[in-house]
């Protein structure tokens, strides 16, 4: 059992996570001690520090004590973001989903064939959502091979865990925002092993046909035949609006927009899914029994005018759930903001329902956390305090300086989380870890 001290880091205080779907763990003084990039301790009780280090032959270690206002929590997971759109944020809010994707979003997108303002905005894009305590970040790049691998950089570079997807996109787009069937497919494989190539464990390539109506049913199928060959997770749309649900009925000979996925073979336990919000119960039916999941983006889902994702019964149905900014369809980077608008969504919901908890704030964060990592697959890997687990990790503070959560008063650890919850911006966030690494 020999530890290599240099790298021994140890967080004591009060910590919070999920050990289990939306079942939170609150540990008012107890410590986590981090070996390279992965969790070894986890210790409820603080008197028996010395003990533990004893046995462990800790000799020499950093050891980070938290304030009374301070939590040790996972890192927030954004499980659906596009970075290309970060320049549009806030701008476009007037149209529906098709116009404004064909309005502002293709427009903006079909300029990073430049490689230097991709590389300008992936870079800012990385640090902001970092800054924000997103430590793992499901992306979509744009159509460009080229420009796309400069996001992965950019996740590599500034230590983020990420899945970077090149999109694939035949038709329904602007004539230079396209690729053939045949060029998509070959593009796809090259950014794959472009992406590999660099060999870093935190950054992989995702296959992300942008959504049903941007491609032949053919090349999904194809697009899937890639993900199984490469054991590679896959993100698309889903079901977002109602006009758009109507383009697929009209596109495809298919029973639902669900069984378009299905039968052309994207449904799989590795599969994430943005929006789900007019799912029919069939549907939700085809995502349980394939495994697939749901990112919730409700702030993109407000101000697009989609509709109210009803996460309740996604989850009483089965189907893993994570959290989405979905930028620019959402206008923040932040997954703490997209916390506070899945409560707002809930209780909106709620009204018109009989018998209906909305969700608290003890669920988003099962959501931004742990429930993040089931819906990209990463449950063995990350989205807890688990031994074993990579340390992708949080230190954030509830009281700080000139922030919304001004007149502090005490507060218990659950009190700290829901400050954070309703208050939180990347000031409240104060130490960024990823596989044991700070970033931030
Ligand atoms: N459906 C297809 N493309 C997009 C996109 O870029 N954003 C959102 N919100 N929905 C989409
Ligand atoms: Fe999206």
């Amino acid at each position: 059992n020999d530890i290599i001290e240099e790298d021994v880091k140890i967080f004591i205080g009060s910590i919070i996570h999920c050990t289990k779907p939306f079942v939170l763990e609150v540990i008012e003084d107890g410590f986590v001690i981090v070996e390279g990039k992965k969790i070894i301790v986890v210790n409820k009780n603080i008197s028996q520090l010395e003990n533990v280090k004893n046995q462990l032959n800790i000799t020499s270690c950093k050891e980070i004590r938290l304030t009374k206002t301070q939590l040790l929590i996972p890192g927030l997971i954004d499980t659906h973001i596009h970075a290309p759109q970060y320049p549009n944020v806030g701008l476009g809010y007037d149209k529906p989903l098709l116009e404004w994707l064909e309005h502002y979003t293709y427009k903006l997108e079909r300029k990073f064939r430049d490689q230097k303002l991709s590389k300008a905005v992936f870079n800012a894009v990385v640090k902001k959502t970092l800054s924000y305590g997103t430590t793992t970040a499901t992306y979509f790049a744009s159509l460009f091979g080229n420009s796309s691998l400069l996001l992965a950089d950019a996740a590599i570079q500034h230590g983020q865990r990420a899945f970077v997807g090149k999109i694939n996109m035949t038709k329904l787009a602007p004539d230079d925002y396209i690729e053939t069937p045949q060029e998509t497919v070959e593009n796809t494989i090259k950014f794959i092993n472009e992406v590999n190539f660099r060999g870093c464990d935190r950054v992989k390539p995702i296959i992300t046909p942008r959504f049903a109506p941007s491609l032949e049913f053919e090349t999904m199928e194809q697009l899937a035949e890639i993900a199984r060959e490469n054991n590679l997770n896959i993100q698309t749309h889903i079901s977002e609006n109602k006009e758009e649900i109507k383009l697929v009925k009209a596109l495809f000979r298919s029973s639902s927009y669900a069984s378009v996925y299905y039968q052309s073979g994207l449904l799989t336990p590795k599969t994430v899914l943005a929006h789900g919000v007019h799912l029919t119960d069939e549907e939700l039916t085809l995502l349980a029994q394939t495994g697939s999941s749901i990112s919730h983006c409700p702030d993109s889902n407000t101000c697009l005018k989609s509709g109210l994702c009803d996460v309740k019964r996604l989850v009483s149905n089965g189907i893993k759930v994570g959290l989405g900014t979905d930028v620019s369809g959402g206008p923040s980077p932040s997954i703490i903001q997209a916390m506070r608008s899945a409560i707002q969504t809930s209780i909106h919901i709620s009204h018109s329902k009989e018998d209906y908890d909305p969700l608290t704030y003890c669920d988003v964060f099962y959501l931004a956390t742990l429930g993040g990592a089931e819906a990209l697959s990463l449950q063995n890997k990350i989205g807890n305090f688990e031994e074993g687990k990579d340390f992708d990790a949080l230190i954030i503070d509830a009281d700080v300086e000139d922030s919304a959560a001004d007149y502090f008063v005490d507060c218990n650890c659950l009190e700290l989380l829901q400050k954070f919850v309703f208050l939180a911006d990347n000031r409240n966030i104060q130490q960024v870890y990823v596989s044991g690494k700070q970033v931030v």
